[in-house]
């Protein structure tokens, strides 16, 4: 059963493509289910928890895998800085599943609205549960299955928004990255180091540093002396390399040709006065492509052309939120706010307090999100258009559909790729995301650290994201910012063994953190062999929950409704239709404690039994908690009674994996 609520006009998303025929409309009513809305002033909806109530859902974003006790804000925030309290980060994923168990019900709700949406998931009252947005112009959408399974209640939204992005093969294949990799030799660096020590490899990432000054779609010549001739060596040894590219272009009419074409062309947002917005990101003033204009998609995805002539075949989109550093705006502001600190001498000590917020407010501020506008058709806009000219185009304020902004520089790239290159499949994955950007590419859940609370937070996001539809998805394997040790990289790649998205990824300044730079190199080498032996099942279970609208991992909730110790597990995971993972996110530990709701087989894999050859060390467990020995250079994970498993033999990529020579486990 689907019932969608429209308010007002709505501002056209693309997020929901296909309701069911059944669906049921209904336009400005406040009489919604389950719970109550206001729209005397913006919009609200009120729900009323009991206190065993499980709320699910919300995709990229901290707190658990229920999501209660906590305010989040649905907005796409370039945040490096995840710590415990955070309301947002890159992703807006506005879908959320309430389950009573005492009531035996459970129904999903999403907020199809670009802007800004506020979740008070009983923070401010421990049993209210509400959703705050400044406009109602929105449509709204009650879920609820025939059978009363929380699987199939997001089988229905998963079909609502439309089947979702499948990678290329080898993109389930290990990859290397990191913040600095720019040149040549870097990337022949990275392959031979991994050769050398045996780590399989299926592809090398090229962040800002390829770029000349950082500019978009432009390559050093200084650093690379002929570009296509690098990537077509690393290709002659199964290597892909895959740039970045972000969404600010280099505010340079003159000497940048992006810039010039797009400013002729009119390609980028304009402030109300119709001059265009700039504001500074890695080059610099940068002037931001209009995406939400399909037009001015097609202009910005026509520049991948250069590298998919070059035999490129995977991108990341980054900054995209977009990523603000500052506006001239901005640092006059903040210029005189510091001159007014510190102008009264009496008080500045104090002052300085002010001044450090003030420096920090420069950056992603409200204001310039406020000051820059999206030009599409009138009928798209909806109630959210600010005018709407003789040409019938409305402007419509970009923080009122701020968060559609990375999905469209997505789409933008699919839509290149689709219709230029569909012979070839692109890998494609993107920083920011609103629901429906998970129909063009996958995301990685951006700047996380090297710390034990980020590999636990993964755990967590891995089955929200699903839930909304991103199953290509992984985190910074290693942690981003930081400095990682040898035990946590090690936990982190054993998690990364299970994500569709196994990259090593970190920032510039930050340990060296290849897995080569540690000691006992073999053990990290063991863990991404054992990767390549489980490729034929996670790609297989992958393509399966992408055409069954299924997630690839699930809360143990979702397979054991009926279990009350299940439903507060949060450090476990099911794993396709067969395995139940359990990773360690612990320092120094030798092992874990695991809920094993029914019983299953145990699987231990360590060198030589499982991990890089060879059969695993099993054994039967029943149901219960148990403490589960699993040192750094094991794996352990579960295979439900009575399943197996494919398991293919080690290789050095993804192209060398003999899918015909399988082990079943
Ligand atoms: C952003 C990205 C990060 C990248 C860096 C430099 O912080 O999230 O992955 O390495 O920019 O491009």
């Amino acid at each position: 059963m689907v019932y969608r609520y429209r308010f007002s006009r709505p501002f056209r998303t693309d997020s929901v493509v296909c309701l069911p025929d059944d669906a049921k409309f209904f336009f400005d009513d406040v009489d919604v289910p389950f719970g109550k809305v206001s729209v005397d002033s913006g919009f609200e909806f009120k729900l009323e928890l009991l206190d065993d109530d499980i709320v699910f859902g919300l995709g990229e974003a901290m707190g658990g895998i229920n999501k209660r006790g906590r305010i989040y804000r649905s907005w796409c925030q370039d945040e490096p800085n995840q710590v415990e309290d955070k309301a947002s980060l890159y992703g807006a994923h506005n879908f959320i599943l309430v389950h009573s168990p005492s009531k035996n019900e459970n129904f999903a709700l999403y907020f199809d609205y670009p802007g800004l949406v506020t979740f008070d998931m009983g923070f401010t009252e421990h049993s209210l549960m509400s959703v705050r947005i400044e406009r109602a112009a929105l449509d709204l959408y009650v879920i609820k299955s025939e059978s009363g399974a929380l699987s199939d209640t997001v089988s229905i939204f998963r079909r609502m928004i439309g089947e979702s992005y499948t990678p290329p093969f080898w993109a389930f294949g290990y990859m290397q990255s990191r913040w600095g990799y720019g040149s040549e030799s870097d990337l022949t660096d990275v392959l031979e180091n991994h050769r050398k020590h045996s780590i399989p490899l299926d592809a090398v990432f090229l962040d800002i540093d390829y770029m000349k000054d950082f500019r978009n779609f432009t390559v050093d010549g200084g650093k690379f002396s002929d570009f296509e001739r690098t990537i077509r060596k690393l290709s002659e040894g199964d290597v892909h390399v895959v740039p970045i590219i972000d969404a600010g272009v280099k505010a340079d009419v003159n000497e940048d040709s992006v810039c010039a074409d797009g400013v002729k062309n009119g390609m980028f947002c304009r402030k109300k006065d119709g001059s265009l917005f700039s504001a500074g990101v890695w080059p610099g003033p940068c002037h931001f492509t209009d995406f939400l204009n399909p037009e001015a998609r097609r202009w910005f995805g026509s520049f991948y052309r250069m590298f998919t002539d070059a035999g490129i075949d995977g991108f990341w989109n980054d900054m995209n939120e977009p990523a603000l550093f500052y506006s001239e705006e901005g640092i006059k502001k903040l210029a005189s706010n510091v001159k007014d600190a510190f102008s009264d001498e009496k008080n500045a000590g104090r002052n300085l307090w002010r001044v450090k917020d003030a420096v920090l407010a420069v950056q992603n501020s409200e204001d310039d999100y406020r000051s820059f506008y999206h030009s599409v058709d009138s009928e798209t806009a909806g109630s959210l258009a600010e005018s709407i000219a003789s040409d019938g185009k409305a402007l419509v304020r970009h923080d009122l559909v701020h968060n559609l902004y990375g999905f469209n520089m997505t789409r933008a790239a699919s839509e290149f790729f689709s219709e230029n290159v569909p012979d070839r499949k692109i890998l494609l994955f993107s920083r920011a995301s609103y629901i429906g950007a998970h129909r063009y590419g996958g995301i990685w859940t951006g700047d996380n650290c090297s710390w034990w609370s980020h590999l636990e937070l993964c755990i967590r996001q891995l089955p929200s994201l699903n839930m909304c539809g991103f199953l290509y998805s992984g985190c910074d394997l290693g942690g981003f910012g930081s400095n990682v040790e040898r035990d946590l990289m090690l936990r982190f790649l054993s998690l990364g063994v299970f994500t569709p998205l196994m990259r090593n990824h970190s920032a510039l300044g930050t340990r060296e953190q290849e897995l080569y730079r540690f000691g006992g190199t073999e053990d990290f080498a063991a863990i991404v062999k054992f990767r390549y032996r489980m490729i034929p099942y996670i790609h297989s279970q992958f393509e399966k929950c992408v055409s069954e609208s299924k997630m690839l991992f699930r809360p143990l909730s979702f397979d054991y409704q009926e279990d009350t110790a299940a439903l507060e597990v949060e450090d476990q995971l099911m794993f396709g239709e067969d395995l139940m993972i359990c990773p360690v996110y612990r320092p120094n530990a030798t092992g874990r404690t695991v809920y094993v709701p029914e019983e299953m087989t145990l699987v231990r894999c360590g060198i030589g039994s499982g991990l890089d050859a060879g059969s695993p060390e099993k054994k039967t467990v029943g149901r219960g908690f148990h403490h589960i020995k699993c040192r750094t250079d094991q794996i352990v994970f579960f295979i439900k009674k009575g399943r197996k498993i494919p398991v293919c033999e080690s290789a050095m990529n993804s192209a060398k994996i003999d899918t015909k020579k399988i082990e079943l486990w």
